[in-house]
């Protein structure tokens, strides 16, 4: 007996940015966050439950998952078997069509999959709300992926919710990859490291609510100078709490610096853009739809950028099938 369901989920990049935890053992976030979901970015997962299988088994880019990432697929596993009442093992295959672990944010499409196929491969009917709290107790970021468009997610809170759909406000967002291989920190290690030793988490977590607001109202009123501002002082207050740890959490490259660098000098000629950087060296500029294409030139220019990827709002996580008897 065996019923497999297969997700897709996509990336998301905040705006207003995560880090730190009210709450290390649910995995509740300690600022409200809110992202845009990019379409370019996206992870497929399908879930298998296999009475054959004796033990969860998984699989990444054809891969086998060992250690603390299957450890974090299974705990996500035992609580959609809990709740639906099954021991039955699983058998996961996930693809990502972005390299993996090197900051372009591949747990949240990968946690938000995986919630939505695991769910639906149990035969559970869940509601997005549920779906996205499952995604966030594996990793908060992907909560978020669960929705299209701008979504966000609460401090304190359990799930994601919409902000607004994706033709609400037509932007890009380039993701200018400046180096390969994975990130030398995780973002659960790196905040809690933050967390536990940086004298500026404290004025972090107190003004990150504000800049939130800021995101959110710029994003409802779709005006990109409002948000490009509030976001780029979100991302720099982020790393700024992290540059403050000891020893320091330090994710920006040469290369993330010249980019920085390049969009200022956009700024400066006129063209709206602004960027923003989290758990590792990539830089992701927002800019209207009308001025991607020369924007990403502008970034690709830049020595040290290996490629541009163009990005726009992307759409909910969804099914693409199901097969087998309900269990
Ligand atoms: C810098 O969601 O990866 O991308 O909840 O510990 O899994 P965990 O952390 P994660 O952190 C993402 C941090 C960020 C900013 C953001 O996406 O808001």
């Amino acid at each position: 007996m065996s019923r497999s369901a297969r997700a897709v989920a996509h990336s998301n990049i905040a705006l207003a940015k995560y880090w730190g935890k009210a709450d290390v053992e649910r995995n509740l976030p300690a600022v409200p966050s809110l992202s845009l979901t990019l379409d370019a970015l996206s992870t497929t997962t399908s879930v298998e439950l296999d009475a054959a299988l004796e033990s969860d088994e998984a699989q990444l880019d054809d891969h086998a998952v060992a250690g603390r990432p299957l450890a974090r697929i299974i705990q996500l596993l035992d609580r959609v078997r809990a709740r639906a009442g099954l021991e039955t093992r699983a058998r996961v295959v996930s693809h990502n069509d972005f390299p993996t672990a090197a900051g372009l944010a591949s747990s949240a499409s990968g946690f938000a999959a995986l919630a939505l196929a695991a769910t639906r491969a149990a035969g559970l009917e869940t509601a997005p709300e549920e779906v996205s709290a499952l995604a966030r107790a594996s990793s908060a970021s992907a909560a978020r992926s669960v929705y299209g468009g701008f979504a966000s997610l609460g401090a304190g809170a359990e799930a994601a919710e919409r902000v607004a759909s994706p033709d609400h406000f037509p932007l890009a967002m380039l993701v200018a990859v400046t180096a390969t291989g994975p990130k030398a920190v995780g973002s659960t290690d790196g905040m809690q490291h933050t967390a536990g030793t940086s004298p500026y988490y404290a004025a972090w977590v107190e003004h990150a609510p504000q800049l939130y607001d800021e995101v959110r109202r710029a994003v409802l009123a779709r005006d990109l100078e409002a948000l490009g501002a509030a976001a780029e002082q979100s991302a720099l207050m982020m790393h700024a709490c992290m540059l403050a740890a000891r020893p320091a959490v330090v994710y920006f490259s040469p290369v993330t610096l010249s980019v920085m660098e390049r969009v200022r000098a956009l700024r400066q000629s006129g063209t709206s853009a602004f960027y923003t950087m989290d758990a590792g060296p990539h830089v992701k500029v927002l800019t209207a739809l009308g001025a991607a294409t020369s924007v990403a030139a502008a970034l690709f220019d830049v020595p040290g950028v290996g490629r541009v990827i163009r990005c726009a709002p992307g759409p909910d996580a969804h099914l693409v099938d199901v097969e087998g008897a309900a269990p």
